[in-house]
């Protein structure tokens, strides 16, 4: 690690659905992921984290704010078009429903294949069905269910298909938004497992996006948690559960489910004041690498 691969800076994105009404989905926000870093990026629905994702992914143009990936600005229109290419290759998104994200009408073998197809990508074992094989057997699923088409499959299978589809392009980056959130959660534990298999054997730079702070306390080194298009609070995972600063954060971990029946009758929910939230311009170091949003809550302005 010591290599920045993503670097989001002062990022703002807003939606104008219709006439004066203004969303401010993504407001101000900053925040780097290092090469071979899982960065999690939690908070509750509503609170911009697709929008994120997608302005880092150049599905939206951000209203302000710079994305660079390695020394490359992707919001700058002339240098993303002209590494175009390689950004779609070597960048690779998950989605949360992969009902909606995979083709139906397709084979599983034409869904691996096709990123490969588009890009003009050689197989690197010959052939696209070879390759389809392998990255199935990758993520844990017979060389059967090649013929087959999604709505066969079930929520696991299709997600495992919509991973192996991103693996074939071999990414650096893998940006997941909520794979897991649709799924039951014995099956949650084994897509969460196979990313972290995967994770390790790849080495790839990984965006998780998650809504609650249990699944990516497993997965990820760093955490941004997110509320009303702000990251409130930044720190490693193990640091963030320890030593949680900002009360938006203490309420998210005060809604984790403790597995010792004892100790969960005693837990006690926090609940977070929405309205003394008057957050400030600036993030507060707690501790090397721990970030908290100031908050100007109770300061005559
Ligand atoms: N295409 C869109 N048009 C209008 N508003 C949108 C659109 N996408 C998202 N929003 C709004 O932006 C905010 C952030 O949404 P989103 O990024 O999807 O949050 P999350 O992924 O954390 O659930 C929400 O208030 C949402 O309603
Ligand atoms: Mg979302």
């Amino acid at each position: 690690m010591g290599k920045t691969l993503v670097k989001v800076e002062d990022l703002v994105h807003e939606f104008r659905p219709a006439g004066k009404i203004r969303i401010r989905a993504v407001d101000h926000i900053s925040f780097q992921i290092e090469e071979g870093e899982v960065f999690g990026l939690v908070g509750e629905s509503g609170s911009g984290k697709s929008t994120v994702a997608r302005c880092v992914m150049n599905v939206y143009k951000p209203w302000g704010g710079t994305v660079w990936y390695k020394n490359i600005c992707t919001t700058e229109p002339k240098s993303y078009r002209q590494n175009k290419k390689m950004l779609q290759t070597r960048r690779q998104m998950i989605f949360q429903d992969s009902t909606s994200s995979l083709n139906q009408r397709m084979k599983v073998k034409d869904i691996i294949a096709e990123p490969m197809v588009i890009s003009r990508r050689t197989p690197p074992r010959g052939s696209c069905r070879a390759e389809a094989e392998f990255q199935l057997s990758y993520v844990g699923m017979e060389a059967s269910y090649l013929e087959k088409y999604p709505w066969e499959l079930s929520g696991g299978m299709r997600q495992r298909v919509a991973i192996a589809r991103a693996l074939a392009m071999e990414p650096e980056f893998l940006v997941a938004d909520e794979p897991v959130a649709s799924l039951d959660v014995s099956i949650q534990a084994q897509i969460l497992n196979l990313f972290k298999h995967l994770q390790k054997e790849h080495g790839f730079t990984f965006l998780f996006i998650a809504h609650d702070l249990s699944v990516v306390r497993f997965l990820c080194d760093r955490v941004g948690v997110m509320y009303r298009g702000k990251i409130v609070e930044t720190a490693p995972v193990k640091e963030l559960f320890n030593n949680p600063m900002h009360p938006y954060t203490k309420a998210l971990l005060s809604a984790i489910p403790i597995p010792d029946p004892v100790l969960e009758r005693k837990r006690k929910f926090q609940v977070f004041d929405e309205d003394a939230f008057c957050p400030g311009e600036r993030m507060e170091m707690v501790s090397p690498g721990h970030f908290v949003l100031e908050n100007n809550g109770g300061k005559e302005i």
